[in-house]
């Protein structure tokens, strides 16, 4: 039964698509609070069927961003359309939006059955109605068979998939759900990942995901946005965002990079040399931006980009550091090295392990030579 929803099916993702509408549109949305501004000028388009991701620190202005979507607050400024329909007039009960929020939010005196049939049985929906309803939604969420439990009598991840089925039993166009894991620990988080993943592909609802959890949105989302002192600083696909971040504080948020701080020394159309002071080493890196020689700037380069070898490499279009293996982990199919270059500075280098030899090529303090292709440095000018 499993169906693909619209945004990922498509050939071409409904992001890229001209002749797609956007489902939802925040337009130049701003949210002040006594002079605090908690959501600074949002600007946001999104597909049906999307899984989108908002991403950011404590207090950046994520939980206020879905409240305004869920009409429980009003924007300073600014508007959201749902479905090409304004939304400023509609009270939170008339859009087709429902919100689950950050706590569970199931009632503990209640059994499953009634937590889930809750919203439905308050609408005064017909009671065949909603055994029917109930039913599908304890399915979807793999909770058939608990239907008369109470919420102590079942686990974290259990409870979470109420919460999830109370809140998709009244067939809401998008469910904006804020930090729905938070509360489960590591392992259970990642298996709920995925389950949520399943449950969103089966039913098409468009979601909206907050988290300040990078690896959640990595795994979790068609998009991200990156979201900073209530300003979206970066929208893009999981991909994009890591492999061209915008800045320093997004290329530092999303797993580990190298940067390198030097002084654009040449520049040759699209091609630059930058001359990085702190490794001692003429980095090549492109750009398509126009970048003037003399410029400041950080190259930034991803651990799996940087070959490691014991002989230099023999392409002189590379990139190349020298140094000594500082300290090595094994962690089954990779190798994390972390080299200390001539000019004492680490760097962090990772490498798929291919054979399954248990006979270590590079050890401690071994000589090494480390070298990246011209667009493995991501220029960042911010
Ligand atoms: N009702 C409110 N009154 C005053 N300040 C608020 C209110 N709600 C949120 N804020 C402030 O707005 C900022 C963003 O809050 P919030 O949206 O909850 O952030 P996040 O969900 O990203 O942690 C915080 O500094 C918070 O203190
Ligand atoms: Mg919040």
């Amino acid at each position: 039964m499993t169906q693909v929803s619209p945004a990922q099916s498509a050939e071409k993702p409904a992001w890229l698509d001209p002749a797609t509408k956007p489902f939802i549109r925040v337009e130049g949305v701003t949210k002040n609070f006594n002079g605090f501004t908690a959501v600074d000028n949002v600007d946001l388009e999104i597909y049906q069927g999307e899984l989108f991701a908002i991403l950011g620190g404590s207090g950046c202005g994520k939980t206020t961003l879905l409240r305004i979507l869920a009409g429980f607050e009003r924007p300073t400024s600014g508007r959201i359309l749902i479905d090409g329909a304004d939304m400023t007039a509609v009270p939170p009960y008339e859009r087709p939006v429902n919100m689950m929020f950050q706590s569970y939010a199931v009632f503990p005196h209640m059994t499953v059955e009634k937590n889930v049939a809750y919203g439905l049985k308050k609408e005064g929906a017909p009671k065949a109605e909603i055994q029917t309803r109930v039913k599908e939604m304890l399915e979807l969420v793999q909770l058939d068979g608990f239907a008369e439990r109470k919420p102590h009598q079942l686990s974290g991840g259990q409870r979470q998939r109420v919460a999830l089925a109370r809140a998709l039993v009244k067939r809401p166009k998008v469910l904006l759900l804020d930090e729905p894991l938070a509360a489960l620990d590591k392992k259970l988080r990642e298996h709920t990942q995925f389950e949520l993943m399943n449950i969103q592909d089966q039913i098409g609802v468009t979601f909206i995901v907050v988290t300040h959890d990078q690896d959640e949105a990595m795994t979790l989302a068609t998009r991200i946005a990156v979201m900073q002192a209530g300003r979206f600083i970066q929208c893009g696909t999981p991909k994009e965002i890591y492999e061209y971040p915008v800045n320093r504080y997004v290329a530092d948020f999303f797993g580990t990079i190298n940067l390198f701080e030097g002084t654009v020394s040449r520049v040759e159309g699209e091609g630059m040399e930058v001359e990085c002071g702190a490794i001692d080493a003429m980095v090549k890196a492109k750009s398509f931006e126009t970048i003037q020689p003399n410029t400041r700037l950080t190259i930034a380069v991803r651990p799996e980009k940087i070959s490691i070898t014991k002989e230099p490499p023999d392409h002189n279009d590379k990139s190349v550091l020298k140094g000594v293996v500082w300290d090595l982990g094994y962690h089954g199919n990779l190798s994390i090295y972390r080299v200390k270059t001539d000019s004492g500075v680490i760097v962090q280098v990772s490498a798929q392990n291919r054979i399954r030899s248990a006979e270590r090529v590079l050890e401690w303090d071994d000589v090494v030579y480390l070298s990246w292709d011209v667009q493995s440095s991501v220029v960042l000018t911010e």
